[in-house]
């Protein structure tokens, strides 16, 4: 495995033998069993896995949040070495944003709600730097998890919008034994925060019950995640939303698919979860 922070070597392996596809696992390392997951799927499907590991700070809005975001670098190269990764490109800050960098990648409408009101400029960052990433690897498929369905969906678009000529592939929010959606922000909890933080998919699958009742309200849906939330102390809630899964606007009446999502603070550790309901679950 070529573990290597210039941006020429990785441009020189993805040009060595043109005709072998890439897949791109786009990361900000402390991997865990989500990011794994992406790789293997990736592994599975192309001849070559390469792998980037970058904070990107342009889509931290608190700079204590990026101050706070775990760094392993070592350790997350021996993982993705275990799993046949072909290609680990670890910049740093000037290799990605180099003296000078005046280029930004600003998607719209759909950036406007959920993360994007909640964390102005976030989706400004990572466009910037998924679309970086492409121009660098020139993958033939890029790996994201639902578990950031804002972040999936917003990427979609850019592909599309921009022409990028690659597949963008989703894979499942894994989440740990108890339910708790898989995050490189879990190792920040403490073990009370540990516990109370299964309160996200709590919330998620009491909304999922009302709709097995045949409850498709948005509002109800709201409420029912908001009602579990409530009752647990050491969360405070950013956003609760059911949205509809393509436009990711509220939904005001009934629908027939939704996007349930929500961001909470457990301490001062900002979590956030997803569960698409309908059709569109797929
Ligand atoms: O999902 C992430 O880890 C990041 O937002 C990404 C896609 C690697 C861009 O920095």
């Amino acid at each position: 495995m070529l573990t290597t922070p210039a941006l020429d070597d990785v441009r020189a392996a993805r040009l060595e033998h043109p005709g072998l596809t890439w897949g791109l696992v786009p990361t900000m390392g402390a991997l865990h069993d989500g990011h794994l997951a992406l790789v293997r799927r990736a592994r599975t499907e192309n001849d070559r896995v390469g792998v980037s590991i970058f904070v990107n700070p342009i889509q931290f809005n608190r700079r204590e949040d990026l101050a706070a975001y775990p760094r392993q670098v070592a350790r997350d190269c021996e993982l993705l070495a275990a799993e046949g990764v072909d290609l680990v490109w670890t910049p740093a800050e000037e290799d990605v944003y180099p003296p000078g960098f005046q280029t930004y990648v600003t998607v719209e409408e759909i950036t406007r709600p959920l993360e994007g009101a909640a964390r102005p400029g976030h989706f400004r960052g990572v466009a910037t730097v998924v679309a970086k990433l492409f121009n660098v690897f020139q993958p033939t498929r890029a790996y994201f998890g639902q578990k950031d369905a804002q972040q999936v969906a917003v990427i979609r678009q850019m592909v599309r919008d921009l022409a990028f000529p690659l597949e963008v592939v989703v894979c499942p929010i894994v989440r740990e034994a108890d339910g708790l959606a898989m995050s490189s922000r879990n190792a920040l909890l403490g073990p009370d925060e540990r516990r109370a933080a299964t309160v996200l998919v709590r919330a998620l699958r009491a909304a999922e019950a009302e709709w097995a009742r045949g409850q498709r309200a948005g509002e109800h849906l709201r409420a029912a995640m908001r009602a579990v939330l409530d009752a647990e102390p050491l969360a405070r809630v950013d956003y609760v939303s059911a949205a509809d899964p393509l436009t990711l606007r509220e939904i005001d009446g009934e629908a027939s698919s939704a996007l349930l999502s929500l961001a909470v603070f457990i301490g001062g550790v900002r979590l956030i979860d997803n569960l698409v309901l309908g059709p569109a679950a797929g």
